[in-house]
């Protein structure tokens, strides 16, 4: 199979590709490096045990978008995983129309590109964010998608309207919806891994950080939420699991064309304070923590129904809170600036 994977170099992006190579797929990555680095390419070969074709490209670069269409004419893309996007939640708060512009305008432009070269087979990485705050948990496929809190997250629910949308127009083709729930953990080898800009928003990364000693202290963001220990409760699953599970999606293309959504988690939820544990007892090291007020716009409990995703997909996560505890500090180990000092 050849698959273009934007967004390759990315974090969730860059371990799909080591299991895609895995497999022997021929793997084509596009992306513009804003969030990335050309060293994660080279280490995903160095895992993968293959090559990997890419191409510099912005996905708001029509013609750019167009040529490397072009240039894998004779052996053209089975299929799409579609990455590239922004991610930054509070960065999306301030500057809403570059988040809008870079996540939707981008996707209109490869989903177009898609059509005019006849490549018709796409998934799309969403995320759990579009559940707001959940009615019920778990979560499953049928909860209402509802008002989100930020544009990030909107980005990611008009993006999936808008491929409904299409599917619903053009039935030859496949999209498939992949929720994700809260990924964390890096490869076991330890040489690739989440490498956030600046202070991490996100709370493995901040944790990490404060293990090896770039951050002060943890701030344990509320601890009055109706939980069994009160502070937020999480999906939270290893980034090794969520590449396999786009893995066994692409074999999804081989049945009938339709749009199709589904939740990747583990299906546990697992609170901020258990995780401050398990890492602390993974790196052998104290994480310092203080409990500070809620964050807005954060919700009290999140955790997927992961059935749909295991009697359709055939996939479901394998790994635990402690090997996601353990890679991650692997990772934070062994690249204490992240990527950043070593191209
Ligand atoms: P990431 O930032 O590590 O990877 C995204 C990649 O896309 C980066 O390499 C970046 O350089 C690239 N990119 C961004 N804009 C681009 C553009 N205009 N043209 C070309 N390339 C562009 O993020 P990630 O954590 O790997 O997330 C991948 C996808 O999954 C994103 O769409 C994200 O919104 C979604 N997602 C992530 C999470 C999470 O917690 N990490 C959760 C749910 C959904
Ligand atoms: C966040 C985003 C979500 C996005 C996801 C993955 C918000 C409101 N939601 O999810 O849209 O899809 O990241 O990128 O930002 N926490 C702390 N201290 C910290 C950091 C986090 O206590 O320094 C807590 C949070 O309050 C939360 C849990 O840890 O209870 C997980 O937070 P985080 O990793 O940021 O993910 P989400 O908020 O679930």
């Amino acid at each position: 199979m050849h698959v273009l994977v934007t967004g390759g170099a990315g974090y969730i992006g860059s371990h799909t590709c080591v299991e895609l190579l895995s497999r022997s797929d021929r793997v084509t990555i596009l992306d513009n490096l804003s969030n990335s680095s050309l060293e994660a390419i080279r280490r995903v070969e160095e895992l993968g045990g293959g090559r990997v074709n890419f191409h510099k490209v912005d996905i708001l670069d029509r013609t750019g978008l167009e040529d490397v269409f072009e240039q894998n004419i004779d052996t053209p893309f089975d299929a799409v995983i579609h990455f590239a996007g922004k991610k930054a939640v509070g960065e999306s708060v301030e500057k809403p129309l570059l988040y809008y512009h870079n996540n939707i305008t981008g996707t209109i432009n490869l989903v177009e590109v898609m059509e005019q070269y006849g490549v018709r087979n796409l998934i799309f990485s969403s995320s759990a964010t579009v559940y707001g705050e959940p009615a019920s948990l778990p979560i499953s496929e049928e909860c209402s998608t509802s008002a989100c809190t930020n544009p990030y997250g909107w980005t990611k629910l008009m993006i999936e309207q808008i491929l409904t949308d299409m599917q619903f127009a053009r039935p030859e083709w496949n999209v498939l919806l992949l929720r994700y729930f809260n990924p964390v953990g890096a490869h076991k080898s330890g040489r690739i891994g989440e490498d956030p800009n600046g202070i991490p928003n996100n709370l493995m990364p901040y944790i990490t950080q404060v293990a090896i000693g770039r951050l002060k202290q943890l701030s344990v963001f509320g601890d009055d939420y109706d939980t069994p220990d009160g502070s937020g409760v999480r999906d939270f699953i290893h980034v090794v699991d969520l590449a396999l599970g786009h893995v066994a999606a692409l074999k999804k293309f081989t049945d009938n064309p339709g749009c199709y959504v589904c939740n990747l988690g583990t299906g546990k939820g697992y609170s901020v304070l258990d995780m401050v544990k398990t890492f602390s007892e993974a790196c052998g090291r104290e994480i310092s923590y203080k409990i500070a007020p809620r964050r807005a716009g954060d919700i009290a409990s999140c955790y997927a129904d992961p059935g749909k995703a295991a009697r359709e997909l055939g996939w479901q996560a394998q790994y635990n809170l402690r090997d996601m505890c353990e890679d991650s500090w692997r990772w934070q180990q062994q690249n204490p600036e992240g990527y950043g000092k070593q191209d």
